[in-house]
C-alpha cells in the first residue's frame, strides 16, 4: 500500500444555478424528459470565472483548511478538459495565484476521467521524490456547449474541486487502482476541436469547439466497462464489492450508476449522487462529491472508498482507498 493521506478537500461551485425549466425556454426540452432520463434538475454555469479562477479557490481552501503555507507544496495538478488555454496550463495559473514558488504545476487531460487519473499521477509523485500536493478536477464546460443543441447542453455544468495529499506514517492510503483508455472508440465523445490549417496545408480540420457525443454508445460502453474496471480494481486491492463502504461515481447520470450498482450487487445507497444539482462537470464531479460527503461525514477516516471516473478518452480509472 502506498501510504498517502488525504488531508484535506475542497470546491468552489459558481453562484449562477440554471434549472432545466430555463433551458426549457430556450430549447426543445422539459425538466421530465432532463430529469428523468439523467436524474439532473440543474447546473451551475460561469457569469464571470474561467477555469483557473475555479481552480485557485479550491486551492486557497485546501491551504486554508490544512494550515500549510503556499511554500510547503510540491506539486499542483489540475485535471481539465476546458483549460482556459493550451498554454499557460491552468495549474501554473494557479500555482502564481497561490504564490506556491516550491510547486511545480501542470495539467492533465483524461476527460471524465481526469481527477482519478491526476490521483494516480499524484500519488506516483509521492511514492517517489516528493512530500505533498494538490489535485484539483476543474472545469469551465459552459464553453464547450453548444446552448442551441439539447442533446448536450442539458447534461454539462461548471464546478471545481480537490484534495491536498501527502506522505504519511499512518495506515492509511491506495490500496489499488486500474486504469484504462479506450481510443479505438474516441468518436463516441469528441469536443474543443483546434482547425488544423496552415501555409503550407489545406484545411485539415476546422474549428469546433463544441461537445458531440453518441449518447447511447457512451451509454452502453459505461454500464458495460465500469462494472469489470471495478471487478479488476476490487481482485488487486483483495476486497469484495461489499469490502467498500462508499462508491463515488463520475456523476454523469442516474440511470448509469444505478446499473453499475446492480452489476455489482450493492444497495445503491452505497453510491451518493449529486447530479441533480450540479449536471456532470467532469473532472470535477469526483471531487465535489467527495469533498460534500466528507463535510457531511458520510466519508471519514477508517472507511475504504473507491472513486471511480469514466469519459471522454474513451477512458476508466479506478482507485480504492483506506481512509
Ligand atoms: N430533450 C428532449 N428530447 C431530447 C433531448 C432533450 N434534451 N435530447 C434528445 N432528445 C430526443 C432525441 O432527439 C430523440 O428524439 P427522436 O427519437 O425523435 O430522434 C429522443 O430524445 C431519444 O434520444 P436518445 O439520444 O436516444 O435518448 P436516450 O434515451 O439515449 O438519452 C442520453 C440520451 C441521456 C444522453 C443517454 O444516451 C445517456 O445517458 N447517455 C450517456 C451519455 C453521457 O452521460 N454523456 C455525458 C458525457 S460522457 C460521460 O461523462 C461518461
Amino acid at each position: 500500500m502506498e501510504q498517502i493521506k488525504i488531508v484535506a478537500s475542497a470546491r468552489q461551485i459558481p453562484q449562477r444555478t440554471v434549472t432545466n425549466d430555463e433551458l426549457s425556454a430556450m430549447m426543445d426540452t422539459d425538466d421530465q424528459w432532463i430529469y428523468s432520463r439523467t436524474g439532473i434538475h440543474e447546473r451551475h454555469v460561469v457569469t464571470t470565472e474561467n477555469t483557473s479562477d475555479l481552480a485557485l479557490k479550491v486551492a486557497q481552501k485546501l491551504l486554508e483548511q490544512s494550515n500549510y503555507d503556499a511554500n510547503d507544496i510540491d506539486f499542483i495538478l489540475v485535471s481539465t478538459m476546458s483549460p482556459d488555454a493550451t498554454s499557460p496550463n491552468t495549474a501554473a495559473l494557479v500555482q502564481a495565484g497561490l504564490g506556491a514558488s516550491q510547486a511545480f504545476a501542470m495539467d492533465l487531460s483524461a476527460a471524465c476521467s481526469g481527477f482519478v487519473y491526476g490521483m494516480s499521477v499524484a500519488t506516483s509523485l509521492l511514492s517517489s521524490r516528493y512530500r505533498r500536493g494538490i489535485v484539483i478536477g476543474a472545469e469551465v464546460l459552459s464553453k464547450l456547449v453548444d446552448w442551441t443543441d439539447r442533446t448536450t447542453a442539458v447534461l454539462f455544468g461548471d464546478g471545481a474541486a480537490g484534495v491536498l495529499i501527502e506522505k504519511t506514517d499512518d495506515a492509511v492510503g491506495l490500496l489499488a487502482e486500474d486504469l484504462r483508455s479506450f481510443g479505438d472508440v474516441n468518436g463516441y465523445l469528441v469536443a474543443g476541436r483546434f482547425a488544423n490549417a496552415n501555409a503550407f496545408s489545406g484545411e485539415i480540420t476546422t474549428l469546433d469547439p463544441f461537445f458531440h457525443q453518441n449518447g447511447r454508445e457512451v451509454y452502453n460502453f459505461a454500464t458495460r466497462e465500469v462494472p469489470n474496471t471495478l471487478t479488476r480494481v476490487l481482485a488487486k486491492a483483495e476486497l469484495t464489492a461489499d469490502d467498500v463502504d462508499v462508491y463515488l461515481l463520475h456523476q454523469a447520470n442516474a440511470r448509469i450508476i444505478m446499473s453499475i450498482a446492480k452489476r455489482l450487487g450493492q444497495n445503491i445507497e452505497k453510491f451518493p449522487m449529486n447530479m441533480n444539482k450540479y449536471g456532470n462537470t467532469s473532472a470535477a464531479t469526483v471531487p465535489i462529491l467527495l469533498d460534500e460527503l466528507r463535510a457531511d461525514n458520510v466519508v471519514h477516516e477508517g472507511q475504504t472508498i473507491a472513486l471511480v471516473g469514466f469519459g471522454g478518452g474513451l477512458t476508466i480509472g479506478a482507485q480504492i482507498w483506506k481512509l
